[in-house]
């Protein structure tokens, strides 16, 4: 999708279609021509909602407000009121919050992440046609826009756009087409055309590196595990950020098989690593000032006569003893070695793990939300912040040290499940937290993305299947960190 930013005003450029963004849910605005045509037509202009003018070559929708998340919708909806059609060019003027150009960032997103579709196993594609929108600087309050900051914000939602939807494609990807070693050679291929550095290690080092839990979960797949460092050194970098990604290219269950209805879905629970491959494509296009390190933990979890199995003790990396009491909870085991390796390999002012861990989440904040958790509350504010200033839902949920209690083992350092059925997310990350060195106790936030990492149903600028949870959140926390002068929290 290409996008031309110009000072002509609307009615002097050529394209079929023009989109008019009726903000507040108010038609009485001067820029609504059609204001007797729309009423006929039972045009509100509630938020999303879209009536296409065809005699008059117009398409209005509705914004309940210029914040950049109704804007970001409503284009996304825009867009996909165009899907089946054959238009290939349509012409936008820009919105601005007094002045402020983030809503541009928002409305670019917008099209882009509502144009996205997954047809690689459609005979028959249905593309988004549209290839070409003009961005006309004619702003519809009368604001004078700087054309540059406009320009380069473009950039910036179409380099996040594009890596969210790149993590899309990865995720709605059947286990059998990726698997461990498909992903990793996604992840070199990715780091082949950004400029990245890529290591894979294969389970040779993987023994090497002591990484005994990741194999276990590992051991009864035809396809052999890997693990993926991705790496982004910029000249002078303000700080170091470490992402670390669960990447289970498929999730039966193991020998604690899962019950038909919730196996199916379950190609998306290498979420967190697409995520953290998403993220490090757009720091690196981006080319931001902030050393990022990206890990994935890329496994298959299945049945077969070596299976690991419920009684099994296994030793993770850090020495630490682990009581297999349920091999579904197999997420936390693979990140377990993921992370000690990763902090064994850097040193950071922030770790970040993205997994879809725990149906508890999802039952906790329903499907749209990501779960952040942590040591301390001021990472786990600013994962929460920078995903609401990017459009994505988040909320903290707190540890305590009453669950901590129900994760002991009676005969290991630690147990893989809890002994309680309530509060499912928060021990799931508090058995995390026990792979996490001394040093990034206070630096480590863990974002369950079950929720909105993969939703059968579209909402809001997200399509059905995956939605690419986490990689706007995260990009907008790393360009601000760029931004800041200190970056300890
Ligand atoms: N991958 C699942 C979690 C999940 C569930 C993600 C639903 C997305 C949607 C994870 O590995 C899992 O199975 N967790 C178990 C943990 C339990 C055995 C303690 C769960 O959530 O039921
Ligand atoms: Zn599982
Ligand atoms: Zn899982």
């Amino acid at each position: 999708m290409n996008f031309e930013l110009t000072v002509l005003p609307l009615d002097t450029i050529d394209a079929e279609i023009e989109v008019i963004i009726v903000v507040d849910n108010n038609l009485k605005h001067n820029f609504v021509q059609d204001k007797k045509l729309l009423k006929k037509a039972g045009f509100s202009a509630g938020q999303d909602e879209t009536c296409l003018l065809l005699g008059e070559g117009r398409l209005y929708v509705g914004a309940a407000s210029l914040q950049s998340a109704a804007i970001r919708t409503a284009a996304a909806s825009a867009i996909k009121a165009l899907k089946g059609s054959n238009y290939k060019s349509i012409k936008v003027a820009t919105y601005t919050n007094e002045g402020c150009t983030y809503t541009l960032r928002a409305m670019v997103e917008g099209f882009i992440l509502g144009a996205y579709t997954f047809e690689t196993y459609k005979s028959k594609k249905n593309e988004c046609k549209i290839d070409h929108i003009s961005l006309s600087l004619e702003e519809y309050s009368g604001l004078k826009i700087d054309i540059e900051k406009a320009s380069l914000l473009i950039h910036k939602a179409q380099i996040t756009a594009d890596a969210t939807n790149f993590t899309r494609d990865i995720v709605n990807t059947t286990p059998d087409d990726c698997y461990p070693a498909v992903m990793a050679s996604i992840a070199e291929g990715m780091a082949e055309d950004t400029g990245l550095s890529c290591k894979i290690l294969k389970p040779k080092e993987l023994k090497k590196e002591n990484m005994e839990t990741l194999l276990a979960v590992a051991r009864a797949s035809r396809h052999t595990p890997r693990v993926i460092h991705l790496t982004h050194i910029p000249k002078k970098p303000k700080c170091v950020v470490t992402l670390v990604g669960k990447g289970l290219t498929y999730d039966s269950g193991g020998l604690s098989l899962k019950p038909a209805d919730f196996m199916v879905t379950m190609k998306s629970d290498k979420s967190g690593g697409s995520t953290v491959l998403g993220i490090m494509k757009a720091v690196a296009e981006l080319d931001l000032p902030i050393e990022v390190h990206g890990f994935v933990g890329a496994v298959e979890n299945m049945i077969g006569g070596d299976a690991y199995k419920p009684d099994d003790v296994l030793v993770a990396k850090n020495g630490k003893t682990i009581e297999i009491r349920n091999t579904d909870a197999e997420g936390r085991l693979v990140l377990a070695d993921t992370l000690c390796y990763a902090q064994q390999e850097v040193k950071s002012d922030y770790l970040f793990d993205f997994a879809t861990l725990t149906g508890a989440s999802v039952v906790a904040v329903g499907h749209y939300t990501s779960t952040i958790m942590g040591n301390n509350k001021e990472v786990q504010d600013l994962v929460v912040k920078e995903a609401h200033n990017a459009g994505e839902l988040a909320t903290a949920l707190d540890f305590n040290p009453y669950l901590k209690k129900t994760i002991k083992s009676e005969i290991a350092d630690v147990c893989n499940i809890s002994n309680t059925r309530y509060g499912g997310a928060i021990t799931a990350g508090q058995f995390l937290s026990e792979f996490i060195d001394k040093k990034h106790a206070d630096k480590w936030a863990h974002i369950d993305i079950a929720g909105p990492a993969f939703v059968e149903h579209a909402w809001g600028e997200n399509p059905f299947g995956a939605s690419g949870a986490g990689v706007r959140m995260m990009v907008k926390l790393i360009e601000n960190l760029a931004k800041e002068d200190t970056h300890k929290y």
